[in-house]
């Protein structure tokens, strides 16, 4: 026994057993979500975290967790956590990448496709009985195979994107601040663009930044209006990334056509003007939502908690 921890969200029981054979864990199996006084009070006696993208871990709980030295973040994104401010503390804190590329590229393809051909759109027309006879004009969409693809944070899953795009025969740009190596420019097919540049000429446009104060809406009304008349937006990334409001009217003016949106601004509050728009496809951020992927993030985050705690030298330090 290496200390306590504190596990904030129900996770599979092999995750609790193998934390277990290390520490002495306090879990939630009931789920209940644990607001800012709920956690203080949950960690007062910790010396482990094992947190959610939805657990807020500020300074104002940091001070409150004079025990706390690790904080293993059951997420690739870590824009929940005040790293400086654990930094300063000396608490140590890790994410989960790798490990769950393929399945949120394969989510943010599920989306694009959705959004591209109305998949969700006319499944909820025929549920509602109206399908009365097949129309030769009806239900148009937009092609995916040939289209160009503007990826935006070309990393981890961006480029598990890319690769994906090149069996629809998809041309690809991508953008981030700092060019990737020619190899692996090659390898997916894909060419550097500037930002304006990448909006102007995709008809599809997918976000997979992480959210940081440079990318607080870093698509707003400027850059929607800068994307192609009728292109498609997809926003695995996250919610902020995006002005939602902007991103509501570009949709109800149709200036473009569609989005596909696994992440919102102030989820799991969603703007109600989104549920009015059939061109928009909702999911509720489950990008790595599969039973093969959860289990590898969540045994991840529980190897940094152990590591972190016993060693001080975890395999995915942020
Ligand atoms: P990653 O490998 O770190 O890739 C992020 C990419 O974004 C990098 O290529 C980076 O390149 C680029 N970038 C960062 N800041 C940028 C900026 N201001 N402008 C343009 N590009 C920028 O991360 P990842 O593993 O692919 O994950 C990306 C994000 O996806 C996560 O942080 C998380 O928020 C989100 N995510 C969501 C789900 C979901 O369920 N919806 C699942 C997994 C991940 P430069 O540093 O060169 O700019
Ligand atoms: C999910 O949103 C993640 O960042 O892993």
């Amino acid at each position: 026994m290496t200390g306590r921890v504190l596990v904030t969200r129900r996770v599979f029981p092999e995750v609790t057993e193998l934390l277990r054979c290390h520490f002495e864990v306090e879990d939630n199996p009931e789920d209940r979500i644990l607001d800012a006084e709920g956690l203080a009070a949950r960690l007062a006696d910790k010396e482990g975290l094992f947190s959610m993208a939805t657990d807020r871990i500020d300074a104002a709980l940091i001070r409150r967790a004079p025990r706390l030295r690790a904080v293993a973040n059951c997420a690739v994104g870590y824009n929940n956590i005040d790293v400086p401010a654990c930094r300063a503390r000396g608490i140590i804190v890790t994410n989960t990448p790798g490990v769950l590329d393929d399945t949120t590229a394969d989510h943010a393809f599920a989306l694009l496709l959705a959004a591209a051909r109305r998949v969700a759109e006319s499944d909820r027309w025929v549920r509602e009985g109206r399908w009365k006879g097949w129309v030769f004009d009806d239900w148009l969409g937009a092609d995916v195979h040939g289209a160009r693809l503007g990826i935006v944070g070309m990393g981890r899953i961006g480029q598990a994107l890319a690769r994906r795009a090149a069996g629809f025969s998809m041309r690809v740009s991508y953008h981030n601040r700092n060019r990737l190596p020619e190899a692996v420019e090659t390898a997916c097919s894909a060419r550097y663009a500037g930002q304006d540049e990448l909006l102007r000429e995709s008809d599809f446009v997918v976000l997979t930044v992480p959210y940081t104060p440079e990318t607080h809406h870093l698509i707003g009304a400027k850059e929607l209006a800068q994307m192609k008349p009728g292109a498609i937006l997809v926003n695995i990334a996250r919610g902020g990334v995006v002005d939602d409001r902007a991103l509501i009217e570009a949709l109800r003016s149709g200036r473009i056509a569609a989005a596909g949106l696994d992440v919102f601004e102030h989820e799991p509050k969603l703007d109600a003007d989104f549920l009015r728009l059939p061109s928009a496809v909702l999911t509720p951020h489950i990008g790595s939502a599969t039973r093969a992927t959860r289990m590898k993030m969540a045994m991840l985050a529980a190897e940094n908690l152990i590591a972190a705690l016993s060693t001080g030298a975890p395999p995915n330090p942020v």
